[in-house]
């Protein structure tokens, strides 16, 4: 399957965001913004990397849209779902996180993105108030819904692909339950006797993508496509999944910057990270219930990064019971900094004879504009991945999520490790591209 080379492009991409909140008219105002020559793709790796392919003197660094044959952005139509009706100019206005000059320009085309009817369920996410809904409706009827609207938008629009990106507000946490989650049969039961418990609405856009030929992306750290049921569903369409939850600001920084500890093998007592965020994923994030799904997320980072069973010396020490450092993660919402979220890290680490130390991190940052690029990416690689035959589980993009997608029945690990998790990345395009994978993980 791997080594497939991706057949080129027909016709348009449509990209269908489930959201149509802060993040996702972030990314839709960028891209068309783009497009006029109006602005540039910052952090786009899609756009600005240049990888090797080939070696010695057939040695090559290029971009990957000369490695690969991926949708170039004038090819993409945008749509998306809400539960609030305002349209993406309304949306991207409310979300206030570009100036009105960056969004005027193409207020025409965001004006014509007018959310369909959200499958949406209150209790999932209790702060939201929007009526812009499907109503109370059960689960497989959202499926059918759902299926419906995705071949409608592309009868209408006249795209040839689509790819369902959710960057809609974190669920509550559903925790996998073997006798739902783990096969399809489970799974398609339980979302026909309407079970609510155990059946997000995400796992209904999910479904309902994966059936209509669509790749399907998950931004934020629900556990909808990280279940065997959907892997099962992704092999039976042979469709790519992605998920879960957009590497942005804080956990970033921590896979990027933990390999500095372990790989000059320096001790780790605790890490401790905490931010404050205004806007309304800040707001949902109050709810314990929708919290818990993010914790469990951000908390998974380090464990995989610095392994106490591998160093007990250097890992092992630290928290309750003495056998790991403590790690701590906590967003506190407040409201004055809106969007611009601001994440403190403390370190405590310790080198040679145990002598303690500690670095600070405090990183200022914008967390729609480190999100947008990361929309931009996954979207036009798990378009590439489909052509390219590839379906199922995606890890060579766990470079752009917070806490990557593993087959946990299996014991695999997850790699979470930055540089690692770029190897992934391009080992896949090198072999989509035709060239031969040659960097090692080890
Ligand atoms: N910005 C980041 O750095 C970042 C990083 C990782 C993950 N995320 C995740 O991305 C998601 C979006 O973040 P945001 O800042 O744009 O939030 P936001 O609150 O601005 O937008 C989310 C939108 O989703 C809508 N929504 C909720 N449930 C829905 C449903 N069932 N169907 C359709 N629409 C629904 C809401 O009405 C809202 O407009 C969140 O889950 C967030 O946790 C963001």
């Amino acid at each position: 399957m791997a080594e497939k080379v991706a057949a080129k492009p027909n016709g348009k991409l449509g990209v269908l965001v489930v959201g149509n909140g802060a993040v996702a008219t972030t990314f839709m105002t960028g891209v068309l913004m783009t497009r006029k020559g109006l602005a540039k793709p910052v952090g786009s790796m899609t756009q600005y990397d240049k990888i090797r392919v080939g070696r010695g003197e057939n040695k090559k660094y290029l971009h990957y849209k000369d490695i690969v044959p991926l949708a170039e952005l004038d090819d993409i139509v945008f749509g998306c779902w809400d539960v609030y009706p305002a349209n993406a100019y309304e949306a991207a206005i409310n979300a206030e996180v570009l100036k009105e000059k960056d969004i005027e320009p193409v207020k025409e085309e965001l004006i014509a993105i007018k959310p369909m009817k959200a499958a949406f369920d209150k209790n999932y996410a209790k702060r939201l108030t929007g009526d812009n809904t499907m109503g109370d409706i059960t689960r497989w009827e959202m499926v059918e819904r759902l299926r419906e609207d995705i071949r409608n938008f592309k009868k209408e629009t006249g795209v040839e692909r689509v790819v369902v990106l959710w960057a809609a507000s974190t669920e509550v946490y559903v925790p996998v339950n073997e006798k739902v989650h783990y096969t399809l049969a489970d799974l398609e039961k339980a979302m026909k006797e309407d079970d609510r418990e155990n059946i997000a609405p995400s796992m209904c856009y999910a479904y309902a993508a994966l059936e209509e030929g669509c790749p399907f992306i998950m931004g934020a750290p629900n556990t909808t496509v990280d279940i065997p049921a959907m892997w099962e569903l992704a092999e039976k369409t042979k469709m790519p999944i992605a998920g879960k939850d957009f590497k942005t600001g804080q956990t970033l920084v921590k896979s990027g910057f933990a390999p500095i500890i372990g790989t000059r093998c320096l001790g780790l007592n605790g890490w401790f990270s905490t931010n404050i965020l205004g806007n309304r994923d800040g707001l949902v994030l109050d709810e314990p219930a929708n919290f818990r799904t993010k914790e469990v997320s951000k908390l998974s980072t380090l464990e995989s990064i610095l392994v106490p069973e591998n160093q007990p010396d250097l890992y092992g020490h630290g928290n309750d019971e003495d056998t790991q450092y403590y790690h701590k993660v906590r967003i506190n919402y407040y409201p004055p900094r809106n969007d611009n979220k601001e994440g403190w890290d403390n370190i405590d680490i310790f080198g040679w004879m145990g002598y303690p130390m500690q670095i600070k991190i405090n990183f200022l940052c914008r967390d729609s504009i480190l999100a947008a690029p990361l929309c931009l990416d996954l979207v036009l690689l798990s378009d590439l991945a489909a052509r390219a035959g590839r379906y199922g589980t995606q890890r060579f993009l766990s470079f752009f999520l917070k806490s990557p997608q593993h087959d946990y029945t299996q014991d695999e690990v997850p790699v979470n490790h930055l540089f690692q998790q770029y190897v992934m990345l391009k080992n896949a395009i090198r072999e989509m591209g035709g060239y031969e994978a040659d960097e090692e993980i080890d």
